[in-house]
């Protein structure tokens, strides 16, 4: 069955700019209304302005993602003003860059909390209402090309993306039987301001090994100034979600990175026909597992797990 995007409400952290404003232009203009929910009052009173101006059903609420209790109150905020939220956008990110070793627990602590823990809250305030409700729906996660490789300089970012992968692919298994399909976006460079994310960092977390100059930041935006238009990112992630495909990895650029990581991964593998024992012994443990894990759920929770 296609999936209809009119007469849904679809609701985008990081709304305000870039990526997340992308979204809420080609959702808003199928049909959806769109809530953007963004931590600077005055970009989120901006997105809005442009969205209505098209036209576009919008609505905006200044959210910091990391704060759970303002997470409820959004999205009940949002519900009463556009009806119950059925799309879900994770789309607010910050990046730092810099070597590993020089990061300090502030460091680690903004960028996991606002890229990984966004993406949790965001699930963790909707996922049950969505499934309540029983009108299915669509998640996008956004993560990084930097989910699948990292080096040194991007250290934080990467994990933070790491694990918004995995989370992200253990969900779509969660609410395969909910009618509610998810995916991961993985981009590369898209135009955006996210060298300005530094501008964002709160001051409880002001303790960085990190210098973020204005030099730094002209650096970043040559960067991003040449990255994909938000709205054709957009229109790739549409694509996906008419066909509910879980990876949204739109650029071509990326094969040599993925393929040098799969194939690292598998040279690391011994023959199939190696330790024939070991994995039989192995397989037949996991299969019983299985088995009982589903018991135990089906007992536990009332529901048959796959
Ligand atoms: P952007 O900076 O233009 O947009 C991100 C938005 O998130 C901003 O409006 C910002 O105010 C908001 N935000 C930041 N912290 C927040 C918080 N705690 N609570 C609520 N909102 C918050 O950046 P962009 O590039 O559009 O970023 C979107 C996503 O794309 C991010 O998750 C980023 O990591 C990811 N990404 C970006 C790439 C790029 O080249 N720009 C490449 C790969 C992934």
């Amino acid at each position: 069955m296609r999936f209809e995007f009119s007469g849904r409400t679809a609701f985008i952290t990081g709304g305000a700019s870039g990526a997340g404003f992308g979204q809420a232009k080609v959702f808003g203009r199928e049909g959806c209304a769109v809530a953007i929910a963004d931590m600077r009052e005055d970009a989120v009173v901006e997105a809005v302005k442009e969205l209505r101006a098209e036209g576009i059903v919008a609505h905006g609420v200044v959210l910091d993602v990391t704060d759970r209790a303002a997470f409820a109150a959004a999205a009940d905020e949002v519900e009463a003003a556009l009806g119950p939220v059925s799309m879900l956008f994770g789309t607010a990110g910050v990046s730092i860059f810099g070597p590993l070793e020089k990061a300090t627990s502030d460091d680690y602590d903004w960028v996991m909390g606002v890229n990984f823990g966004g993406v949790v809250n965001l699930m963790q305030t909707f996922v049950p209402r969505m499934i309540e409700r029983k009108l299915g729906g669509h998640i996008v996660n956004t993560a990084s090309l930097g989910c699948f490789f990292t080096g040194s300089g991007s250290g934080i970012y990467s994990a933070s993306k790491f694990a918004v992968h995995g989370i992200t692919m253990a969900m779509r298994d969660a609410l395969k039987g909910h009618n509610i399909g998810v995916s991961l976006l993985a981009p590369a460079n898209i135009k955006s301001n996210i060298a300005e994310s530094i501008r964002t960092r709160p001051a409880r977390f002001a303790n960085s090994g990190y210098e973020v100059d204005e030099r730094e930041i002209a650096a970043l935006h040559e960067i991003y100034s040449q990255g994909m238009e938000p709205e054709e990112l957009a229109g790739h992630v549409k694509q996906a979600i008419l066909e509910n495909r879980f990876y949204i990895i739109p650029y071509p650029e990326a094969r040599p990175g993925l393929e040098a990581i799969f194939n690292q991964a598998l040279d690391a593998l011994p023959p199939p026909d190696s330790d024939l024992e070991g994995q039989e012994k192995r397989a037949t443990a996991m299969a019983k597992y299985g088995a009982a894990r589903r018991e135990m759920d089906a007992e536990r929770y009332g529901k048959a797990r796959s």
